[in-house]
């Protein structure tokens, strides 16, 4: 987690603001959401960073821009010092293999039809991995992420748990062989057992495949659990970031401290712990 190093990725100054309505005639957006604001960041080889904002904040518009599911009004990003879609730069089909996204709801995610194995060996082959290997790599991943492959080999998605589902999905990014992982509220749909289960796998795949992390969630427990480092977002802004203890110990920012007081303690003894400390 070298604070040096240079970053794997860089944001600058990206935008997207939604036409909200119409006024008629002639026709044009009367109002917009500033779904993401102008926002810079960088993110280093080998973190997790984390980001937490309210919903609606503008975490999952910001994700869709980073790897060009939609277009930014403005700004741009870059890729180990190339600027994605640009005639000089990469382009964005080479970028989306290097970043992979996992999205919060997992049976959407897989096509009902298509059993595991084949899901999961999809993208390689769509890429050119002839099948045999494709089919390897997805056995490979299957045990790599938990799943028995002589017990998940033909199944279906729908004969699977969300975990289980989510552990596929997970192999299915893999099978790109990403260096980034952008999961977006990946865990926030799965029951607490489970999602501490998968966040538990998270960790060891990113230490196994070297891989680096941006990881959204509502969720600020888990995003503390996971992250090197926090970004805080606001109404399509970035408030503040930083090192992720550093940020709970002296939030800068008196929304972020507001954010974090709202966090819903498991154990009801901290919660008393806590309520007594602030009343002092
Ligand atoms: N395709 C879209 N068209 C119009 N508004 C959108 C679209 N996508 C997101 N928004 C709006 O942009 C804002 C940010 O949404 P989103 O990025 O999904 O937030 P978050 O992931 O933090 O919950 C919200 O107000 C949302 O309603
Ligand atoms: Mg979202």
């Amino acid at each position: 987690m070298a604070s040096s190093s240079v970053p794997l990725l860089t944001v600058k100054n990206l935008q997207k603001h939604f036409p909200t309505g119409t006024r008629f005639p002639p026709w044009k957006p009367s109002a917009f959401v500033r779904a993401v604001d102008g926002i810079s960041f960088n993110v280093l080889p080998g973190e997790t960073l984390g980001v937490v904002g309210e919903s609606g904040c503008g975490k999952s518009t910001m994700a869709r821009l980073l790897i060009h599911l939609i277009e930014p009004d403005t700004g741009e990003v870059i890729l180990d010092g190339y600027k994605i879609g640009a005639r000089d730069g990469i382009l964005v089909r080479e970028m989306r293999s290097q970043v992979q996204m996992v999205f919060q709801d997992s049976y959407a995610s897989l096509n009902p039809r298509i059993p595991i194995e084949e899901s999961i060996a999809f993208g390689p082959m769509a890429d050119g991995v002839p099948n045999k290997e494709a089919m390897e790599r997805s056995i490979d991943l299957m045990s790599k992420v938990g799943l028995e492959p002589s017990m998940f080999l033909h199944r279906y998605p729908h004969e699977l748990s969300g975990g289980q589902r989510q552990r596929v999905n997970i192999a299915r990014a893999l099978a790109m062989q990403p260096r980034v992982l952008l999961l977006d509220e990946a865990v926030s749909a799965l029951d607490k057992s489970v999602e501490a289960q998968v966040l538990n796998l998270l960790a060891d795949l990113k230490a196994e495949f070297d891989l680096t992390y941006i990881f959204i969630s509502h969720d600020l427990n888990v995003v503390r659990y996971i992250s090197d480092r926090v970004m805080v977002m606001y109404q399509g802004k970035i408030l503040e970031q930083n090192d992720t203890e550093p940020l709970w110990a002296e939030p800068k920012h008196s929304y972020t401290r507001q954010l974090l007081e709202a966090i819903p303690l498991a154990d009801p003894r901290l919660e008393r712990a806590r309520i007594a400390a602030a009343s002092q």
